[in-house]
C-alpha cells in the first residue's frame, strides 16, 4: 500500500535524515483541532473558544464544524467522549512553527490549568500558555482581559509526502496507541508507518502530547 502511494522518491529521501526541526517552510494551511469532548462542553462553547475567521462564534450556526464531523447526529448534544474536528488557520509563527493564536476572554476563577486541560481539550499546556502571557499562575486577572492560546499544528511535512495537506492536532488520552487513533480517526491501518513518520520519535501509547494525524478521512 505504501508503496504504491510512495514509489520511488520516498525510498530516496529515507535515506536522509527527515527529523529537521520544524522550520515553516510552507506559509499556512488549514488545519484541524480535535477536540475530546467533556461532559457538558457544547458546539456553542467550541465555537467560542476556538472561533477564528473559518469558524465565526455562533450560537446557532455550527455548519462550519459540521462540515467536518458527519458523524455528529445531533448538533445540540454532541456526545461527550467524542471527539470534534474543528477547521483553524495553522499560521507560521516567527517564522519558527506552525500553530494558531486564539483569544480567550478570561472568565471569574479562570487558571491556566483550566483553560489548557479543559476548556481547549489539552490541545494546549500551561507551559505553552506561561510561554505566551505573562499573568502570575496563581493570579490571573478576574475579567476584562484575553489570553492568548496558542494550538500548534501541521501543514504536513513535503520529504514525506507531498500529495497530503490537512492534518489534525491530536492531544493524545491516557489508553490511546497508534492504532486505536487511526481506527478512531477512521484511517486504515495500512497508515500506520507513514502517520508514524510523520510524528517522529513519537511514543503513541504516552497518554499525553500533541501528535498530528491525516485529516480527510476520504483521501486514500
Ligand atoms: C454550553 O456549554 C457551556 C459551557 O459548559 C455552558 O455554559 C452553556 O450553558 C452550554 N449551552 C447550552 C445551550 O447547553
Ligand atoms: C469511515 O470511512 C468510511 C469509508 O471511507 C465511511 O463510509 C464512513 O462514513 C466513515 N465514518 C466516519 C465516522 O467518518
Ligand atoms: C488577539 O488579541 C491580540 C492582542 O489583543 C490581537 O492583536 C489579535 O488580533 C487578536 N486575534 C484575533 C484572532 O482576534
Ligand atoms: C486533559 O488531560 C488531563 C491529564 O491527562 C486529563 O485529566 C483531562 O481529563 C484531559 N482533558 C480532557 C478534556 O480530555
Ligand atoms: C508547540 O510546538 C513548539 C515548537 O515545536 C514546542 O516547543 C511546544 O512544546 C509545542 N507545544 C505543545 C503544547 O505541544
Ligand atoms: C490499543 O488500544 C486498544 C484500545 O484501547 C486496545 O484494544 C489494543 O489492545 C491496544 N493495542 C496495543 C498494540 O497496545
Ligand atoms: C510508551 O509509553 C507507554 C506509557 O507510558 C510505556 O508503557 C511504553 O513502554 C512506551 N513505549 C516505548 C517504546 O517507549
Amino acid at each position: 500500500m505504501l508503496i504504491k502511494l510512495f514509489p520511488i522518491p520516498l525510498l530516496i529521501i529515507l535515506a536522509f535524515p527527515i527529523s529537521a526541526e520544524s522550520r515553516c517552510t510552507v506559509r499556512s494551511c488549514t488545519a484541524l483541532a480535535s477536540y475530546y469532548v467533556w461532559s457538558d462542553s457544547n458546539l456553542t462553547f467550541i465555537s467560542q473558544v476556538l472561533q477564528s475567521p473559518l469558524v465565526p462564534y455562533s450560537t446557532v450556526n455550527f455548519d462550519p464544524i459540521l462540515a467536518y464531523n458527519k458523524q455528529v447526529a445531533n448538533k445540540d448534544s454532541v456526545k461527550a467522549g467524542s471527539r470534534i474536528n474543528v477547521p483553524f488557520p495553522c499560521d507560521c509563527i516567527k517564522g519558527e512553527f506552525h500553530a494558531h493564536e486564539f483569544n480567550y476572554s478570561i472568565r471569574p476563577r479562570d487558571t491556566y490549568d483550566k483553560i489548557a486541560r479543559e476548556y481547549y481539550s489539552n490541545l494546549t499546556t500551561v507551559e505553552w500558555l506561561q510561554r505566551f502571557n505573562s499573568f502570575p499562575a496563581a493570579n490571573i486577572p478576574d475579567t476584562g482581559t484575553t489570553v492568548s492560546v496558542v494550538v500548534n499544528c501541521s501543514c504536513g511535512d513535503a520529504d514525506i509526502s507531498k500529495e497530503y495537506g490537512l492534518f489534525v492536532t491530536y492531544p493524545l488520552r491516557p489508553g490511546e496507541n497508534l492504532s486505536s487513533v487511526l481506527t478512531q480517526a477512521n484511517l486504515s491501518s495500512d497508515l500506520s508507518g507513514l502517520v508514524q513518520r510523520y510524528n517522529p520519535g513519537v511514543n503513541f501509547s504516552s497518554g499525553a502530547g500533541l501528535v498530528y494525524i491525516p485529516g480527510r478521512v476520504d483521501f486514500f
